[in-house]
């Protein structure tokens, strides 16, 4: 009898054990991502809006994609403020490397273009105190035509991390869409293995959006830091607008999946090229602050108007973006051409609102803060952190006119008054 009991207690335990394996088994193989990185938005800059995949450095020396351009602009992130303001990454996107893979089966990088290599300008990067980010492609090519990591991902995390990069997009052309959702789960692992944090960058929603593939926002969210869902991003107004527009249409799904560690990327901030002006400028600044949204600049920081380096350098803006809560505002009120944004900050009653004006008019908006949802009974002070005016004390119930400029945004930083 006592034998039989202990031969039963003996089975659960192999029972048991065996389930303990089972669970350490799925728990490695559906690990997350593990890098405590990009607790706030990643903020940086980024080749591709500005300079495509120019490859012409016979013709076009100070314009293709060359590690030259790569140093010229980490210079210009440390020396002209923008580095201090928060900006870190240096981002390469498409176009750098080598059409053939090495004798190894590695990537390498265009010998004209990078004749040192990688890791010597990762090690420049690095040197001025920045970080650095490369592109690859989940694909059998990139975009652009360049070898994509399909079959090679393990050993291209492996290259990336022994050059010292500190972040990694990972784009889907030339590739079988609905794999992804076990594809990148797969690199994440990968990456986690080398040790190195690097900052993840997906595509992997993008692409699913496009051919009509239901999006796991958990698993996306568990596994990259950053990821787009929409169009790239041209250097036109319309091209901004519609980002916003689709996120305005999709905030019930995007933003509960938006927190430290894991943001939507609505793609790079273009200010400083030719597509905006000041207002555009201030607002597509103004609607990033809104979506917790990357920083990653795409222009030429050699020659940027003072302008457009001062909208991009707004302290007060950038503070709004990386506040540490790292929660989406989303739209709550719209009033003709003028849609009223807000997102929730780190302290109670702590608010950011946007008025976001698509008229070519100036127009002029009457509201209560109380139709916002604020419900401070001491009221509010309010300041406007895109030309820096204060505007005092409000009762959430006292009618305020907002005059919104034609084809850009007020942004209002609002806290309780106690
Ligand atoms: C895709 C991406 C862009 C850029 C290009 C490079 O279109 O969405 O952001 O990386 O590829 O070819």
């Amino acid at each position: 009898m006592w034998l039989d009991i202990f031969s039963i207690a003996s089975a659960i335990d192999k029972v048991n054990m065996l389930a303990v394996a089972l669970l350490m088994l799925c728990a490695v193989s559906t690990q997350a991502l593990d890098n405590g990185l990009g607790r706030t938005p990643p903020m940086g800059w980024m080749t591709w809006e500005r300079f495509r995949c120019n490859t012409d450095c016979k013709n076009d020396p100070y314009n293709c994609v060359s590690e030259k351009l790569v140093m010229q602009m980490a210079d210009r992130m440390v020396e002209d403020g923008y580095k201090d303001a928060g900006y870190q990454y240096i981002n390469i996107d498409d176009c750098w490397s080598n059409k053939q893979r090495d004798a190894q089966g590695r990537l390498q990088s265009d010998p004209v273009r990078f004749p040192s290599g990688i890791k010597a300008l990762a090690d420049y990067v690095h040197s001025r105190g920045l970080k650095f980010g490369i592109y690859g492609d989940y694909g059998t090519k990139t975009c652009g035509g360049y070898p994509g990591s399909l079959n090679h991902l393990e050993l291209d995390a492996q290259t990336f991390a022994s050059w010292g990069v500190d972040s990694l997009k990972l784009d889907g052309c030339y590739s079988n869409v609905s794999t992804m959702k076990t594809g990148y789960p797969e690199m994440t692992k990968y990456l986690n293995a080398t040790g190195r944090p690097i900052l993840f960058s997906c595509s992997w929603p993008d692409y699913e959006r496009a051919f009509h593939i239901p999006i796991n926002y958990t698993s996306v969210a568990d596994n990259c830091n950053i990821w787009r869902n929409y169009n790239d991003i041209q250097d036109s107004w319309d091209s901004v607008t519609g980002i916003i527009k689709y996120y305005g249409d999709n905030q019930k799904t995007l933003v509960p999946v938006a927190g430290p560690g894991h943001f939507n990327d609505p793609d790079m901030l273009i200010i400083g090229n030719k597509g905006l002006n000041v207002n555009q400028s201030n607002a597509q600044m103004a609607m990033w602050a809104i979506f917790a949204a990357p920083l990653l600049m795409s222009n030429d920081l050699r020659n940027i108007q003072p302008v457009y380096r001062d909208i991009l350098l707004n302290k007060e803006v950038i503070r709004i973006n990386q506040d540490p809560a790292g929660k989406m505002g989303k739209k709550m009120l719209e009033f003709g051409s003028v849609e009223v944004w807000l997102r929730p900050l780190q302290y109670y009653e702590e608010w950011a609102i946007v008025f976001l004006n698509q008229d070519t008019k100036i127009q002029t908006v009457t509201l209560k803060l109380s139709q916002l949802g604020f419900s401070y009974m001491m009221g509010y002070e309010l300041r406007e952190i895109l030309t820096h005016k204060e505007v005092g004390h409000v009762d959430r119930h006292q009618e305020l006119n907002f005059t919104v400029p034609a084809l850009g945004a007020l942004m209002y930083y609002a806290y309780d008054s106690s």
